[in-house]
């Protein structure tokens, strides 16, 4: 191993992976990105590079494309090769996968299919997979714990449960591949610096992007879906964790696979809910004006209550989140408000 391992990050210009590059370079990783952009934007790279202070390696190109992958590990050799992949590449958005199954299957399973081919081409067997806390479905216990019973209930959803189940499989068959998969809550906020951020493509699906840009007037309100849930406001409750809080994740579960040399599935949450006008409330406090709501019809699909139990994350990476709801917002209005176009601003 050389005394800067080189990280290939899949899905490298996107709003987590961004994250996790300049973390993975404090940590003292080298770090080779790909994507092709379909959601995300070019401009992020020397945002990266400001911030960072160092050059970004970067390949565009699909990851479902073999010869994108080989061009991947041959630019990394100069860099001392690939030590381990970060997964990030995929689609995302739940509402759409269900208007396009077969683009959500062909994409997030084709894609991981020929990451893992291109590993094994090259001898690379250490993988940190981006999965969701999508794959508990409704839960049945709160905190909800690795152990709970998995469940997808649309197509994005079950990319990342059938997405595990491959890599489960492919460990159980072949020892030398070592898996950290790693389930995301609701990640949220922005680099301090507010050079990169969230950056989604038209009207958010989420909550966060979506009060950002009420609050910086892009739109009149913020629909709440719901508020006669069974929860203490009667709005949804979700655990947001800061996406720097995250992005040491993926660091800390880098580490283990080095040294540990075995797989793992872990929860990357902070164990705490807020619901839908708590979040609201704590970002007009950050942006210094009140977020106007309009009580909406519950949204098809969602759940009342989702948070983590993240003991094993803890017990096993040594990590857990520090930053709290307060730094979410404050770092992700600075984001919105200095950049209220995005990166193409
Ligand atoms: P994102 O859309 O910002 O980033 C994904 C990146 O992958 C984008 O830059 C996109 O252009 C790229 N990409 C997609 N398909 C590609 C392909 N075939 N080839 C090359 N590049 C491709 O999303 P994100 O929020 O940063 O999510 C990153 C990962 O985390 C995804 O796997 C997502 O499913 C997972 N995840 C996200 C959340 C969330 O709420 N943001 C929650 C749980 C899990
Ligand atoms: N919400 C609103 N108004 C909005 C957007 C969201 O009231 O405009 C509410 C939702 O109803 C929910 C909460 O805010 O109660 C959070 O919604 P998000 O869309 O931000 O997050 P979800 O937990 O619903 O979805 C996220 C990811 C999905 C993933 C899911 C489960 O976006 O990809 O977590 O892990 F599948």
């Amino acid at each position: 191993m050389t005394a800067s391992p080189c990280i290939l990050l899949t899905g490298a210009a996107g709003y987590i992976a961004s994250h996790t590059w300049l973390a993975l370079q404090e940590a003292g990783f080298t770090v080779l990105g790909v994507d092709n952009f379909v959601n995300s934007s070019p401009n992020v790279l020397p945002r990266l590079r400001e911030i960072g202070g160092q050059p970004t390696h970067f390949v565009e190109g699909d990851v479902r494309d073999p010869a994108v992958l080989d061009r991947c590990f041959e630019v990394a050799r100069p860099l001392g090769g690939i030590r381990a992949v970060v997964h990030f590449a995929a689609l995302k958005a739940v509402g759409e996968s269900v208007e396009r199954p077969l683009d959500y299957f062909e994409n997030n399973l084709g894609g991981l299919l020929a990451v893992c081919q291109a590993m094994q081409r090259h001898g690379v067997f250490d993988l940190v997979f981006s999965s969701s806390a999508t794959v508990y479905g409704e839960p049945e216990r709160l905190p909800i714990t690795e152990d709970a019973p998995l469940r997808a209930t649309n197509p994005y959803g079950q990319t990342k449960l059938l997405g595990e189940e491959l890599l489960r499989g492919l460990g159980a068959c072949d020892a030398r591949w070592h898996v950290a998969t790693l389930r995301y809550f609701n990640p949220v906020g922005a680099h301090p610096s507010g050079r990169i951020g969230e950056d989604p493509r038209g009207v958010p699906n989420n909550l966060m992007p979506y009060v950002a840009q009420v609050a910086v007037g892009k739109r009149p309100h913020l629909n709440v879906f719901g508020n006669d849930y069974d929860t203490p406001d009667g709005t949804g409750v979700r655990d947001y964790i800061h996406v720097c809080d995250l992005a040491e994740g993926h660091v800390a579960a880098l580490r283990y696979l080095f040294a540990q040399q075995r797989s793992l599935t872990v929860n990357l949450g902070t164990g705490q809910g807020y619901s839908v006008l708590q979040l609201a409330q704590a970002y007009g406090r950050a942006a210094g004006r009140e977020v106007p709501l309009v009580f909406a019809p519950r949204r098809a699909g969602d759940v009342a209550a989702c948070y983590a139990d993240p003991a094993q994350a803890h017990a096993l990476l040594g990590w857990r989140a520090t930053r709290g709801l307060d730094d979410m917002c404050v770092d992700s209005w600075r984001w919105q408000s200095t950049n209220p176009g995005g990166f193409d601003s």
